[in-house]
């Protein structure tokens, strides 16, 4: 990838006549766009028929791109099935957990396991690869779009035998199986391989370790189709980076699991600017995205320039806020941000999507916004190779999210987004930084880690959080952590399991508190703080008590207990802090405590520092409406001005700066 913020669009010319795309490609030296996905939704013009391939429009479209020197992420169409190959073959449609096979008619209406879907899919990719894959114009392959977006669990019989395969492979027998998931109980013992289903409707909760395997599973099932597709264009063009767009925080699929096998991690933001906190909700996906494979570039394959057609009430972002949430991209490392898609459709189901060309056309003040951005980026460099400067981890598993999420559970309502916004949000106000990073991963480059409810982990991944401890490191351990082991089975003992060393006292038993209850408890500074959702039952160990419950049932028991272990310390947490408590909390700890010459906090003003070669990128991002003086870190160049700054900047709603510190 170039040293260039790569700007752009999805552009679907299919959908147009030969004299737009002249429009499209003029408009878009325009906009200096230099980066378009091509041929995501396109199985139907490439193959038209069985067997029948139809290459000329493709190729023209590419040609057509590459005169006007316009890169190409060359995607393939398998996210889209046309109707001839459903329609024949009704065993590529999935099936629900009723049993009821979905119709096509729409896209992503796939079942990942049928060897059908496979078999035209890995064929309709060799085509192209074969076809076009040499074409100048191509920079980037794109594989399939958004995979498990719609449909992320089918429940037919193909997907019954790749499971049970699947669980072999995982287990080596069934005694390993029955034993794994705890049959014994409810009288679920399988005797066959061949008993063990997907888990279909029935009477009561299916088991939540089988349901776990088989949420592991359908993750891997679409993980395998996209190493086929992927291992067919490496073949064809190696040097080419390869990506799929990912959806940010999306529950069904593991990305850790899957970023390891691209060379950009891309995603697609979405998030709805009529929620409160949409900004943080967004800087939360790409600070999540950006961790997921620390070693690759990330970028930004979608975003609406304003609004999208999918909501029941679609608000737009309000004027400026294209540019400032591209911004807030790159602000958190993206090398790249693209729209969909760059030309409003005139019919079919995303014709009110907004797009940078838009059914107004040039006239639109999208375009003038999309224009002024792409100018603008077009003069920024030094960038893309500086990265995000992050001291903070929160450790994130989908295994722990798909299994605390379990109907099973004591609080069925404990949500892991909730539970990692609730660490997030004061840091983001603080202009802290976080990377999230898995259980799995080495942590000692980090000041602090962030462990929020991890309650499913492996004795392996414990090791690693209490060896980061051990050797220094300071970790904040919150209540419901620690309880089960990888297939869902409770280390016995006071809870923690693994991760007790880090708890300095005994978790006995657990108490999710009624709605609207709080936890009333006093600080060992005498101040007093609440805390609510969820209380554990606490006896004291060996660490220091930092917080004692004041009323009800459990008053005079630990709360927040501090522990050492080796050279490093730990806070263990028992209840959910209100945000005044979590605030005393962090200022516990240095690198949670933000900095002093922030003065923007609760301002609405988003920071983040990106540390280049030679300089550090401060960057300052205006979300609230009102117009903000801000104290800058120290004398710096603003980039999108070119004035030289002294201590403050005075930004406007939706302003941004970047400043350029000079590192001596
Ligand atoms: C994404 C998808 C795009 C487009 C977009 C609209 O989920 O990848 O193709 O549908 O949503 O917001």
């Amino acid at each position: 990838m170039s040293e260039r913020i790569r700007y752009g669009a999805d552009y679907n010319p299919e959908q147009w006549p030969r004299d737009v795309w002249d429009e499209d490609v003029r408009l878009m030296m325009q906009a200096r766009v230099d980066l378009v996905t091509v041929g995501v939704f396109s199985w139907a013009q490439l193959e038209p028929a069985e067997g029948r391939f139809a290459f000329d429009g493709l190729r023209d479209v590419l040609d057509h791109l590459s005169r006007a020197g316009i890169g190409v992420n060359l995607a393939t169409p398998t996210a889209a099935p046309p109707a001839w190959l459903s329609a024949r073959y009704p065993d590529v449609l999935p099936v629900d957990r009723t049993g009821v096979r979905y119709s096509y008619g729409s896209r992503q209406s796939i079942c990942i396991c049928s060897p059908t879907y496979r078999e035209k899919a890995a064929a309709i990719v060799a085509r192209l690869a074969a076809e076009v894959g040499d074409h100048e114009a191509i920079e980037m392959w794109h594989v399939h779009n958004e995979y498990a977006c719609h449909v992320p669990y089918c429940y037919c019989d193909h997907h019954a035998r790749a499971f049970r395969q699947w669980l072999v492979q995982r287990y080596g027998s069934l005694d390993a199986i029955n034993e794994a998931w705890g049959t014994m109980f409810w009288s679920q013992t399988y005797t066959d391989l061949d008993q063990v289903l997907p888990p279909r409707l029935t009477a009561a909760v299916a088991n939540p370790a089988l349901e776990l395997d088989y949420k592991r599973f359908c993750s891997d099932a679409f993980l395998e189709e996209f190493l086929e597709e992927r291992a067919i264009l490496k073949a064809a063009r190696p040097e080419l980076p390869l990506t799929t767009n990912f959806m940010g925080l999306y529950k069904p699929l593991d990305y850790f699991r899957w970023a390891a096998h691209v060379d950009v991690v891309s995603t697609d933001n979405y998030t709805d600017p009529a929620t409160p906190e949409w900004q943080m909700r967004s800087a939360m996906d790409y600070d999540l995205v950006r961790g997921l494979n620390k070693k690759v570039p990330w970028m930004v394959m979608e975003q609406a320039t304003t609004r999208v057609n999918w909501r029941p009430h679609n608000v737009p972002k309000g004027p400026g806020f294209m540019r400032a949430m591209s911004y807030q991209a790159i602000a958190r490392g993206a090398s790249g941000v693209l729209f969909f898609q760059w030309r409003a459709s005139r019919a079919g189901a995303e014709m009110f999507h907004s797009a940078m060309v838009s059914h107004a056309g040039t006239a639109s003040p999208v375009w003038s916004e999309a224009t002024a951005l792409g100018k603008e980026l077009a003069g920024l460099e030094g960038l893309v190779s500086a990265p995000v400067e992050a001291k903070v981890a929160i450790v994130l598993s989908w295994p722990n999210w798909w299994a605390v999420e379990s109907p099973t559970q004591p609080a069925g309502d404990l949500s892991v987004v909730e539970q990692l916004l609730w660490v997030y949000r004061p840091l983001y106000e603080a202009g802290v930084t976080v990377d999230f990073c898995s259980p799995d991963e080495r942590l000692d480059r980090y000041e602090a880690v962030l462990v929020p409810s991890l309650y499913l982990l492996s004795g392996q991944q414990a090791a690693n959080l209490v060896s980061y401890v051990e050797a220094g490191g300071t970790a904040l351990v919150s209540f419901w952590s620690g309880i089960v082991d990888e297939h869902d089975a409770v280390y016995l003992g006071p809870y923690g399991g693994p991760l007790r060393p880090l708890m300095g006292c005994d978790v006995l038993d657990v108490a999710p508190m009624p709605v609207g209850e709080t936890l009333e408890f006093q600080w060992d500074s005498g101040e007093s703080g609440v805390g609510d959702f969820w209380a554990d039952v606490l006896a004291e160990r060996d660490g220091q008590v930092v917080a004692r419950v004041t009323r009800g049932a459990l008053s005079g028991r630990p709360i927040v207990v501090e522990t050492t272990y080796g050279s490093g310390r730990a806070y263990y947490v028992g209840c959910r802090l209100g945000p005044d408590a979590l605030a005393q909390l962090f200022a516990r700890v240095p690198a949670l405590r933000g900095q002093a010459s922030v003065a923007q906090r609760g301002s609405g003003v988003e920071r983040v520092v990106r540390v280049g070669e030679d300089a550090r990128y401060e960057f300052l991002i205006n979300h609230s409406a009102e117009e903000r003086e801000i104290e800058v870190a120290a004398r710096g160049l603003e980039l999108l001005t070119g004035v030289e700054l002294g201590s403050f900047v005075s930004l406007k709603p939706a302003g941004v700066a970047i400043i350029r510190h000079a590192m001596t």
